[in-house]
């Protein structure tokens, strides 16, 4: 029978992406145009510098995307678009352009949480194997998610105020690191010698839950307190016992719920496991145990893109989920 084609648009933050996935499975194109230099100097996304963008790069992207795939809009199968959650403007852009193909072209709509597409940017590696836990870390988000099939996802554990991504690009403000700081952190953990004692936020016992904003205001408040005092703290020193606070939890946490969830797989997604320490703590984790695969996309699907979304528009699309042209933004939408 003929490939099944599904077109992903994604739009919900700072990067304007559109997509084209083969089968579910397969990357035929997937272009990505960031605006991270645009958001730089104001030190994290400006939501109506991020609108302005998309429109001007939403057809520029999915005419790459077209010429990548060798594909033309006839030949596509349905149009999967992040719905939410996310910047509510951002969002409308992709909303708007992904109802006007659909209605130009007769096809399918199809709504996508971006949640669920950074878990099935997994699927573009390796088979989903049923139960599986996936971690799920960005700029947006720290989510234990639970599924038990596809389409499926049972949230276990979120974070209660800061995401881990967020933390990360707070800590590297005040250490005057630019935007986003995450991979600077990440880069100048590696050179940390001395431990300076931050805390951990485990929660209640037996808590999937996260928080982070206490671990930020500790590391800034270390930073103060040493100037007050006329000293200078080694800010290699402070990244690496920042992230090995931030690792220590996420891994902790993650391993007693992959345990007592009884799933044979663990996925790793979102712009923070990008993170060197992170993959490398899940890796000797899980890596030795025959019983739970651990998967780790590479970078390029670890953040923002819409090869994600058309994955889990694949699935979507087969479970007969259709959106209406009425379809709106869902800026704070549950999975
Ligand atoms: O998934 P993503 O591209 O966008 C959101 O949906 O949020 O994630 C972006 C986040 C930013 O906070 C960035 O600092 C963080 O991912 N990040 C990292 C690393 N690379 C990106 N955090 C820690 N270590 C990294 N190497
Ligand atoms: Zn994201």
């Amino acid at each position: 029978s003929k490939d099944q084609l599904i077109l992903g648009i994604e739009t919900s933050c700072d990067e304007t992406a559109v997509a084209i996935v083969r089968n579910g499975r397969e990357i035929a194109a997937n272009v990505v145009a960031s605006q991270i230099e645009s958001h730089k100097r104001f030190g994290g996304v400006v939501p109506e510098i991020a609108s302005r963008h998309h429109v001007e790069e939403i057809t520029i992207v999915l005419e790459e995307a077209l010429k990548q795939a060798d594909a033309a809009l006839e030949d596509i199968d349905a149009i999967a678009v992040t719905e939410g959650p996310g910047l509510v403007g951002a969002l409308l852009i992709g909303v708007n352009a992904a109802k006007a193909i659909a209605f130009a072209h007769q096809k399918p709509l199809v709504p996508v949480h971006h949640i669920a597409g950074h878990i099935y940017a997994n699927r573009l590696l390796t088979e989903m194997k049923f139960p599986l836990l996936a971690l799920v870390v960005s700029g947006g988000h720290t989510e234990l998610v639970y599924m038990k099939e596809h389409g499926h996802f049972e949230v276990i554990g979120e974070t209660r105020d800061d995401a881990a991504g967020e933390a990360y690009d707070k800590v590297a403000r005040v250490l005057d690191m630019p935007y986003p700081g995450g991979p600077h952190i990440d880069r100048l953990a590696h050179e940390g010698t001395a431990v300076i004692p931050l805390p951990r936020a485990w929660l209640e016992e037996g808590s999937y839950d996260f928080s982070f904003s206490g671990l930020k205001s500790a590391v800034i408040n270390t930073v103060h307190n040493a100037e007050q005092r006329g000293e200078t703290i080694a800010p290699e020193d402070l990244a690496a016992s920042f992230q090995e606070s931030v690792i220590e939890v996420l891994v902790e946490k993650t391993v007693r719920a992959a345990a007592e969830y009884r799933v044979g797989q663990v996925l790793l997604a979102g712009g923070v496991a990008a993170n060197k320490g992170l993959r490398k703590a899940l890796e000797d984790a899980f890596g030795t145990r025959g019983d739970i695969e651990l998967v780790i996309p590479p970078l390029s699907l670890c953040t923002d893109n819409a090869a994600m979304i058309a994955a889990a528009g694949s699935v979507m699309f087969e479970k007969g989920v259709r959106g209406s042209l009425a379809l709106n933004a869902n800026p704070g939408l549950d999975i």
